[in-house]
């Protein structure tokens, strides 16, 4: 049947697309870096030791950062074998068929558009509070959208809009400006991590594990170190992006590789000290709070590391929407080049080389969300849908192994197929934790996906158009 036949990947992905050719090893690091340093850490990570894991919460770092491990293994070679701009939905297209990427991509859109909205909520909190500090603050109805009373999230829509702006000027220019953010935010967590080091009373890691490995807690929502994992998990979103530039690195088959594996290293020993400390600093149950690093700096009474923490993190989520946003325009840009999406949106400006209208459409629909729905609503789909991400490509590397052993595979990721398999059980794993509402709400989205499918991808599609 056509809509599982692949579509041929032997490098051809890796061929001039019209995009520019900028980014290098490190830029791609630090691109990673900048998409997975965001609320997770900043904001999750008190939340769930709070009301998940207590101070456990370190090993539900752990466990979420190894699911992603594996993940990231896959990624790394199906991005230096398959390449292409489109990440998992270009990597199911060779592994899986059209089918199964048309999915994978609108997956992908969800994820991507729905973080890059969470995060500019987060973000537009913290601003408000600095606006407020400084005798500015806007009106109430201003800063939240109807359904908490308000009319819109005014900052959360306009920061959407900057970052437009700044994508559609150009690639090297956004990186430019992302590794200076993404210098401030390490500075932050540095400065966070040097005043608590000094300030840790072992006692508040007792107890250690207050609410188990697994359980139920109030009104029936999961709890403990696995719930917490599932929770946590979008601390780590964001390295699957650094795929979807390969057709903007220099090297794409030795660049993106690395920049996927070293941006998450990185991350997962910054996030198990942060973690640690954090805990170890304040008593677990005070930390259920929208700022929880700079709260805990507060209480310990130095109110300018928490002033310097709160300003770093402003800083910091501007660098995750941005390269969010980034990555969906690219997988966006993916499926219309295939003509899954309308052909309209594949379009290059010669001027800019960027996908201008896609960066456009993405920018108006994700403010418009941004500004008119709360975070909590946005943020739980994040995770179901990068967790279903993950499965695939990690399943992919099996299948493509089975379909294509000839292939030129630049990075191979190690023990397959133990580690791919461990990766989609691992992943899966933790998709059961997650609320059943999530689970709802994800199948009526990949639906929706799959009546456009039929009523208009199956007929446009080029695979199907050329005849293969
Ligand atoms: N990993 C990103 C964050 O924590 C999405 O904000």
């Amino acid at each position: 049947m056509r809509i599982f036949r692949t579509k041929v990947a032997s490098g051809d992905d890796f061929c001039d697309t019209g995009l520019k050719r900028c980014l290098s090893a490190f830029d791609l690091t630090v691109l990673g870096v900048g998409a997975i340093i965001g609320t997770g850490i900043f904001v999750l990570t008190g939340i769930a030791a709070a009301t998940q894991a207590g101070p456990a919460v370190i090993l539900s770092f752990v466990v979420a950062g190894l699911a992603c491990a594996f993940a990231a293994l896959a990624y790394a070679e199906l991005s230096s074998a398959v390449g292409g701009c489109g990440s998992a939905y270009g990597y199911s297209y060779a592994a899986f068929g059209e089918f199964v990427a048309w999915i994978i991509g609108w997956d992908l859109i969800l994820e991507y558009a729905l973080s890059t909205a969470a995060v500019a909520n987060g973000w537009a909190g913290y601003f408000e509070n600095a606006l407020t500090a400084m005798g500015i603050g806007l009106p109430a109805s201003l800063t939240m959208g109807p359904s908490l009373g308000g009319i819109i999230n005014l900052p959360a829509a306009a920061i959407v809009l900057v970052l437009m702006t700044l994508l559609a000027i150009g690639v090297k220019e956004s990186a430019q400006s992302n590794a200076v953010m993404v210098f401030v935010k390490l500075v932050t967590i540095a400065v966070f991590i040097g005043v608590a080091a000094f300030n840790v009373h072992p006692a508040n890691w007792h107890p250690f594990m207050p609410f188990g490995w697994s359980g139920t807690g109030p009104q029936g929502k999961p709890v403990g170190v696995f719930a917490g994992a599932a929770m946590v998990f979008f601390a780590y979103v964001g390295f699957d992006a650094v795929s979807t530039a390969t057709e903007e690195a220099k090297d794409p088959r030795r660049d993106v590789p690395i920049g996927i594996i070293a941006s998450l290293v990185f991350c997962t020993v910054i996030y198990i000290v942060v973690s640690g400390l954090l805990t170890g600093i304040v008593p677990y149950r005070v930390l259920n709070v929208s700022s929880p690093v700079a709260y805990a700096l507060q209480i310990l009474g130095y109110r300018w590391a928490s002033a310097l923490v709160a300003t770093g993190v402003i800083a910091g989520l501007t660098t995750v929407m941005l390269v969010l946003y980034y990555g969906l325009t690219r997988v966006f840009f993916a499926m219309s080049r295939d003509g899954l999406l309308s052909p309209f949106f594949a379009r290059v400006n010669p001027k800019t080389q960027t996908p201008v209208r896609v960066i456009v459409l993405c920018g108006v629909l994700i403010a418009v969300t941004a500004g008119l729905i709360p975070l909590g609503d946005l943020a739980e789909l994040v995770n179901i849908g990068t967790l279903a991400a993950f499965v695939l490509v990690c399943l992919g590397v099996v299948m493509l192994r089975i379909r294509r052993p000839d292939m030129e595979r630049p990075f191979k990721m190690p023990l397959s197929p133990l580690f791919p398999v461990l990766g989609a059980l691992s992943c899966g794993a933790l998709m059961a934790f997650l609320p059943a509402l999530t689970w709802i709400r994800f199948v009526v989205w990949l639906a929706l996906g799959a009546i456009i499918y039929f009523t208009y991808s199956y007929h446009h599609s080029k695979l199907a158009l050329s005849g293969e």
